[in-house]
């Protein structure tokens, strides 16, 4: 079992494919970066295979495959299917941006993709245009059709923001609870990468607005996911993701890989070490000792709204949120 220095037991790895993406969300990749990690410093899914077993033997139980947009990288289906061959109970999961989805949602879900989050931050062509810096609604909510006839599990991400989407909110969550797909709010979050002048809402200006539609009960926490729950009388379940909340990361139980290779042990920082030379070398001994140094060192909490004004650096590209 993998257990960092303040007692979290650290089972969900969430493994970032590329830092592609064929969207330009103002919030996260606003501009195309100056460079792309090039294609021969990438590890192959066979590569990344081989960190995934020595996760699952160390103890992790949940998988994510995110971005940038993971369905840009060919053979998807192949990686998730020789993820679910060596442990079909592993939660296996994928987050993305669902353009792609409409083709691709059959075979991923017979390759044993159980669930995925689907970003949704407007039902307006305008506005997704506006916010994916393309014109991508039609594309993704297609493709959650898609998904959801295909059986897949479905949730939707939405980040609302002023002079935006914000007052989509009640439409939004309308259209995922008419589906049965839970809908979690994002509170913003500062970075570097993202553009300037976005003005996010944080939860209790969201959560005035819902009380204006609907009545609901606080729920509290779900197990380690950082979701903040609410339930309706008719039993509907949203949840809200507040990053600035100081006990945001007390339950934090997950690490992230990107497809270069570094392991993150917090979104926030920039912190980071490599698997990338164990693994293309082989040596499976290094890799896992790497995994256990990086959940060792991981750090107590992030700093958004931190008082020193500090922004984080790291790309939700490169992490995949
Ligand atoms: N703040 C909040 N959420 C973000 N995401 C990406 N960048 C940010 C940000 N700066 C979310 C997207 C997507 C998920 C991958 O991460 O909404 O659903
Ligand atoms: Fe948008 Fe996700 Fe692509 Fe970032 S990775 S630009 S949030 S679709």
């Amino acid at each position: 079992m993998l257990i960092d220095s303040y007692d979290r037991v650290v089972d969900y790895l969430r493994i970032s494919v590329t830092e592609r993406c064929n969207f330009r969300c103002q919030y996260c990749m606003p501009e195309k970066p100056f460079s792309w990690v090039p294609k021969e410093n990438l590890l192959t899914f066979e590569e990344l295979f081989e960190f995934v077993k020595i996760a699952i033997d160390e103890g992790v139980k949940k998988i994510r495959i995110t971005g940038g947009e993971p369905l840009l990288r060919e053979g998807l289906d192949i990686f998730i299917k020789m993820i679910y061959d060596y442990e079909p109970k592993i939660d296996l999961a994928m987050t993305t941006n669902a353009y792609l989805l409409k083709g691709t949602a059959q075979k991923l879900k017979d390759a044993g993709l159980k669930r995925i989050n689907v970003s949704i931050d407007t039902l307006k062509p305008d506005i997704a245009q506006k916010i994916a810096g393309k014109d991508v609604l039609k594309n993704v909510l297609d493709g959650v059709e898609e998904a959801l006839k295909v059986g897949l599990k479905v949730k939707v991400n939405m980040v609302p923001m002023k002079n935006m989407n914000a007052n989509e909110i009640v439409d939004v969550l309308e259209y995922s609870k008419n589906r049965d797909m839970t809908i979690r709010f994002i509170e913003y979050m500062e970075n570097k990468h993202a553009i300037a002048d976005i003005s996010g809402i944080k939860s209790p200006e969201l959560l005035s607005i819902l009380k204006k539609h609907y009545e609901f009960e606080d729920e509290g926490f779900d197990g380690a996911s950082p979701s903040h729950y609410f339930r309706m009388k008719d039993g509907y379940r949203f949840g809200i993701i507040e990053p600035y909340e100081d006990d945001f990361c007390k339950k934090c139980n997950r690490i992230r890989l990107t497809a270069e290779g570094n392991l993150i042990p917090c979104l926030y920082f920039d912190e980071a070490m490599s698997i990338n030379k164990a693994i293309k070398s082989g040596d499976i001994k290094a890799a896992a000792e790497v995994l256990r140094e990086v959940v060792r060192t991981k750090p107590e909490k992030n700093r958004w709204g931190g008082e020193d004004g500090e922004v984080s650096s790291r790309a939700f590209y490169e992490t995949g949120g």
